[in-house]
C-alpha cells in the first residue's frame, strides 16, 4: 500500500469510528456491535503503525497516550470562567428575577437547565479539532488537562464542524461508575472517595492519563466561552449549536416565560433528581437572549444574568447501631454514630460525627434509635434527629465513658468546655494525632506524612515522638507496607528539608493549645528565636501584639513542662532550626498574600479543609478570621450549603471565593 492509499483508509477509519464513538457516548444509541468498533479501532492502530508519519493527536487511536506528566501547565482563559450567585429557596429566586426585570425589563425568557455536580472544565477547538482542555482554577488561570479530556470518550475530538471556539461544560462520574470505583477501592484498602463529585475531580488531577481512562467519566457540555463566525442569539440556539456539531448537551433544559414556570420546573426535578444516573445539586437559570446578558454584565464574579437555585440538602433515615469514640490531638474524645449503611444523595452514609456528649444528651439520641441523616453536597454527614415514633423500648441511653478509649486514663471536663478530654500526654491516639498535625501544611509541611504513614510508623514503633521522625532510618522504613526504595527516600528528604523551617512552623506544629498559625506567626517575628519566647514571662508576652491572656498562659505552661523542655532540646541537637528565618514584616509589607491584612470570614462546608486548616491557612499568610461578615470584611470563603452569611456578603458585594479558589490561591501562593 503506498502512502495516499494508507491515508484515504486512515481517514474513512477515523471519521468511521468517531462517528460509532458519538453514537455511542454521546447519543447513547450505538449503531454496531461492539466487537465491529473494536475491528476497525485494530485496523486503524495497525495502518498507523505502518504509517507512524500519518498519526495525528486527534486520532481516535490517541485517547489514552503518552507518558504520564511532571505536573499540569497553566492555563489562562480567554474569556474568564465565572461561577453562579447562588438561590437557596424560593424568596431568593423571586430577588433574582426582580434585580433582572429592574434592569431589563419584562420582556424576555429564562432557560432552566440541570446544575450538574462535577467540574467545571473548558475546551478549546480550532478548526474544529480538541487542542487544549483545562480546569476552572480561580477563573482566570486554569491547568491544562488536555490528555486525561481526551480519555472522556463523550468528548469529540473533531468536531462536525470546523469552527473555532472555547466551550464550557461539566466532568462529572456517573453514580453507578462512583459506586462500583469505590467498591474495588475498598476491596484494595485504598481511601474511598466522598462522593462522586470528588472521585472526578480525583481522576482529573492524576498525572497519568491511563487513571483518568479508567473512570468512565462524562461530561455536559452547557456554555460556549468563545466563538468565531456564527451567528448566535440566545443561550438555546447555542445549546442546540454545541449539539449539532458533535458535543453532549444535557437534554433536560427548558425554556420558561415567567419565574413561576422555574418554580414549577425546580420542584419537579427536586422529586426526580434520583432517578437521574449522575448527581445533580440544582437548576441553573438563565437569562436566555445574549442581547440582554449582556446588557444585564457581570459582577466580579459571576453573571447578572444567570443564578444557581441549590436544592435543600437530602434527608435520610436509618438505624444507629453503635457510637465509637475517637481521640484527637487535644485530648479531645468525638463520640461518631455508626449507621446502617443508607444511601444519602448518592453515596453511601455509615458513620456521622455526634460531636460531643451534649448534642447526644440534648437530641436523646439512643443506640438502636432510627435517626435522620442529612448531607448536603459533600458534607460530612449529621445526625439531624430521632424519630421518637419508631422507639421500640430496647433502644439503649448512651452515656460517654470515664476513660480514654485508647489509653484508659480517666477523662476530664475542662472549665467551661463540653468537650471530655483525656489528659495524658502519653495516650497513642493523641501522639499519632500530634505527629499528623506537626506534619501537616501549614505547620512543618513534611509531603508524605500523612494519617496513614504516621499511623503505621507509630504501630511499628518506629516513632514514638516529634523527635524520633529525625531519627529514622531507611531500612527500617523500607519495611513498612508501600514503602519502596523511592518512597521511603522521599520521605527522609522531606524530613530533612523541613529542619530548615522558620521557627512560626515549628511553634504552629507543636500544637501548643491556643496558639495558631497567626500567633506562632508573631510570636516567632517578635521572639526572632524559641529560646527567648520560652524565656518570656506571661506579662512579657501578653505585651506583644495579639497575645491575649488565655494564649499567653498557654505558652508559659507548655513551656514549663520538663518532657517539653527534653524534647525541645532534642529538637535542636537533631539540627531542627529554631530561629525565626522571614524579614520582620509590618503587615503592610506582607502584602505578597491575597489575604494579608484582610478580614477573612470562612462559612459553610469544606471539603478539602477542616475549618480549622482554613483558618489555619489564611492565618498563615497574614489574614484576620472573624465570624460575622460585615461592611469590614474584605473576602468570604464559602463552602457548600453557605447560608445568610453568603447571602450577606452577595448584599454587600464582599468579594466571595469558592472552595477551589481558595484551594488555587493556596496553591499560587505556597
Ligand atoms: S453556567 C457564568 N450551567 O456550577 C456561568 N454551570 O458556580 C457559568 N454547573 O462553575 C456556569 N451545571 O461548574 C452552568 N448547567 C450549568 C451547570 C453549571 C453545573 C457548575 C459549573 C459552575 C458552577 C456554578
Amino acid at each position: 500500500m503506498n502512502i495516499q492509499e494508507a491515508e484515504k483508509q486512515i481517514n474513512q477509519l477515523r471519521d468511521q469510528l468517531n462517528q460509532y464513538n458519538y453514537e455511542y457516548y454521546v447519543l447513547d444509541q450505538p449503531s454496531v456491535p461492539d466487537a465491529e468498533y473494536d475491528r476497525l479501532m485494530q485496523k486503524l492502530i495497525k495502518l498507523e503503525e505502518q504509517f507512524p508519519m500519518l498519526v495525528t493527536p486527534n486520532s481516535p487511536s490517541q485517547r489514552v497516550g503518552g507518558e504520564p506528566l511532571d505536573a499540569f501547565q497553566k492555563v489562562e482563559h480567554t474569556v474568564p470562567m465565572l461561577s453562579l450567585s447562588n438561590a437557596f429557596n424560593e424568596q431568593e429566586l423571586r430577588d433574582f428575577d426582580r434585580r433582572v426585570r429592574d434592569r431589563i425589563g419584562d420582556d424576555f425568557s429564562y432557560v432552566c437547565e440541570l446544575k450538574i455536580d462535577g467540574l467545571a472544565v473548558s475546551l478549546s477547538y480550532e478548526d474544529g479539532e480538541f487542542i487544549q482542555g483545562s480546569t476552572r482554577g480561580d477563573g482566570m488561570i486554569g491547568e491544562d488537562i488536555t490528555s486525561n479530556l481526551k480519555t472522556i470518550r463523550s468528548i469529540p475530538l473533531t468536531l462536525k464542524k470546523r469552527v473555532n471556539l472555547d466551550v464550557r461544560g461539566e466532568v462529572f462520574m456517573p453514580k453507578q461508575s462512583f459506586l462500583q470505583l469505590n467498591e474495588i477501592r475498598e476491596k484494595q484498602g485504598e481511601m474511598l472517595f466522598a462522593n462522586p463529585r470528588n472521585a472526578a475531580a480525583g481522576s482529573l488531577r492524576q498525572l497519568d492519563p491511563k487513571i483518568a481512562a479508567s473512570r468512565n467519566l462524562d461530561i455536559f457540555l452547557y456554555g460556549i466561552g468563545l466563538i468565531e463566525d456564527e451567528e448566535i442569539h440566545s443561550h438555546s440556539e447555542g445549546l442546540e449549536f454545541l449539539q449539532s456539531v458533535g458535543f453532549k448537551v444535557n437534554p433536560e433544559w427548558k425554556r420558561c416565560e415567567t419565574i413561576d414556570e422555574v418554580m414549577t420546573f425546580i420542584d419537579g426535578w427536586f422529586e426526580k433528581r434520583s432517578n437521574l444516573d449522575y448527581e445533580i445539586d440544582g437548576i441553573v437559570i438563565k437569562v436566555d437572549s445574549l442581547a440582554q446578558q449582556l446588557e444585564l454584565s457581570t459582577t466580579a464574579r459571576s453573571p447578572r444574568w444567570a443564578t444557581a437555585y441549590k436544592f435543600p440538602a437530602e434527608e435520610v433515615a436509618t438505624k444507629l447501631i453503635d457510637i465509637d469514640l475517637s481521640v484527637g490531638r487535644t485530648g479531645v474524645v468525638t463520640p461518631t454514630a455508626i449507621l446502617e449503611p443508607v444511601t444519602v444523595a448518592g453515596t453511601t452514609v455509615r458513620r456521622a460525627s455526634l460531636h460531643n456528649e451534649d448534642l447526644i444528651k440534648e437530641k436523646d439520641i439512643r443506640i438502636g434509635d432510627t435517626v435522620i441523616i442529612r448531607k448536603a453536597g459533600d458534607i460530612i454527614p449529621e445526625v439531624t434527629q430521632v424519630i421518637f415514633d419508631r422507639r421500640t423500648g430496647i433502644e439503649q441511653p448512651y452515656s460517654m465513658p470515664d476513660n480514654c478509649p485508647t489509653c484508659g486514663s480517666v477523662l476530664e471536663r475542662l472549665d467551661g468546655e463540653v468537650a471530655l478530654r483525656c489528659l495524658n500526654p502519653k495516650c497513642p491516639a493523641q501522639i499519632t494525632e500530634g505527629l499528623i498535625h506537626f506534619a501537616s501544611r501549614d505547620a512543618m509541611n513534611i509531603e508524605g506524612l500523612g494519617e496513614k504513614v504516621v499511623e503505621q510508623l507509630f504501630n511499628e514503633r518506629l516513632i514514638h515522638d516529634i523527635a524520633d521522625l529525625y531519627k529514622l532510618e531507611k531500612e527500617k522504613l523500607m519495611k513498612l507496607e508501600r514503602m519502596g526504595d523511592k518512597s521511603s527516600n522521599n520521605l527522609l528528604e522531606a524530613i530533612e528539608r523541613s529542619k530548615e523551617n522558620s521557627l512560626e512552623r515549628l511553634l504552629f506544629g507543636l500544637g501548643i493549645r491556643f496558639v495558631g498559625a497567626k500567633a506562632a506567626r508573631t510570636l516567632a517575628e517578635s521572639c526572632l528565636t524559641i529560646d527567648a519566647l520560652i524565656s518570656k514571662t506571661r506579662a512579657e508576652l501578653q505585651q506583644i501584639d495579639e497575645i491575649g491572656e488565655k494564649m499567653a498562659d498557654s505558652i508559659v505552661r507548655y513551656f514549663e513542662k520538663p518532657e517539653v523542655v527534653a524534647l525541645i532540646e532534642e529538637l535542636r541537637s537533631l539540627g531542627v532550626n529554631m530561629m525565626y528565618k522571614g524579614a520582620v514584616r509590618t503587615e503592610a509589607e506582607q502584602s505578597d498574600s491575597i489575604f494579608a491584612g484582610k478580614k477573612v470570614v470562612l462559612t459553610g462546608k469544606l471539603s478539602k479543609f477542616t475549618r480549622s486548616e482554613a483558618k489555619a491557612a489564611v492565618e498563615a499568610r497574614g489574614g484576620n478570621v472573624t465570624s460575622s461578615v460585615s461592611k469590614k470584611t474584605d473576602l468570604v470563603i464559602a463552602g457548600e450549603d453557605a447560608g445568610s452569611k453568603l447571602t450577606r456578603a452577595m448584599e454587600l458585594d464582599i468579594h466571595i471565593m469558592n472552595e477551589d479558589e481558595f484551594q488555587a490561591s493556596l496553591d499560587e501562593q505556597g
